[in-house]
């Protein structure tokens, strides 16, 4: 003969069972799925300054500036198992020495139901691009998209999207204080 509270923890067993195995579900149903995509990344009008960087070390820097044209289509990202994605944009050079410094520009959150056709024209960087040092003149620069996949269960996903673009900024500095818009951000 069953208690109530025998049949009360059997239906509580039964249930967090069925949520265990849905969950799952969700999870293996999208283990499979890579969440690439392509991106238009341009960079315009990059330049380099000298400028004091008070945030680090104080010393003259240089300071790259440009302005970013993006253009994407995130909506084959969202299937029923994405939440929300965070998008950075990182900046990759080689220096005499590192082998790699990696910059982030840029970045920005899509939620489910949010707009994610993304098209932006020329909007300057939202964080400052400073090399800890003086290399950015005649450098060249890399730029990717990349995205983390926070999803309702399982990985959390790291994607390097399809389609970087490179560039090389000029061999002189600017000196002229007028000729570029400031990030949008702080870091
Ligand atoms: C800059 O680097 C990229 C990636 O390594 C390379 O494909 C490109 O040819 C380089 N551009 C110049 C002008 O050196
Ligand atoms: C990567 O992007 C290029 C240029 O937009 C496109 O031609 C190519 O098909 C894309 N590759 C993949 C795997 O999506």
């Amino acid at each position: 003969m069953h208690s109530f509270l025998s049949r009360a923890n059997t239906l509580f067993a039964f249930t967090i069972t069925v949520l265990a195995v849905l969950t799952t579900g969700v999870f293996v149903s999208t283990f499979f799925e890579e969440y690439r995509g392509t991106v238009s990344i341009g960079a315009v009008r990059p330049i380099v300054k000298h400028m004091t960087d008070f945030s680090a070390n104080r010393k003259k820097n240089d300071l790259g500036v440009l302005q970013l044209t993006l253009d994407m289509d995130l909506n084959p990202l969202f299937d029923w198992n994405v939440k929300q994605l965070f998008l950075y944009l990182v900046a990759e050079y080689v220096t005499p020495a590192n082998t790699l410094n990696q910059v982030v520009l840029w970045d920005k959150i899509v939620r489910r139901g949010e707009e994610a056709r993304l098209s932006f024209h020329e909007i300057a960087t939202k964080y400052y691009f400073w090399d800890d040092g003086e290399h950015l003149r005649s450098n060249n620069v890399t730029l990717s998209l990349n995205w983390n996949i926070i999803s309702n269960a399982g990985r959390l996903m790291h994607v390097r999207a399809n389609g970087s673009t490179s560039f090389v900024f000029p061999d002189q500095y600017i000196t002229s204080r007028t000729a570029s818009p400031k990030p949008s951000g702080q870091q």
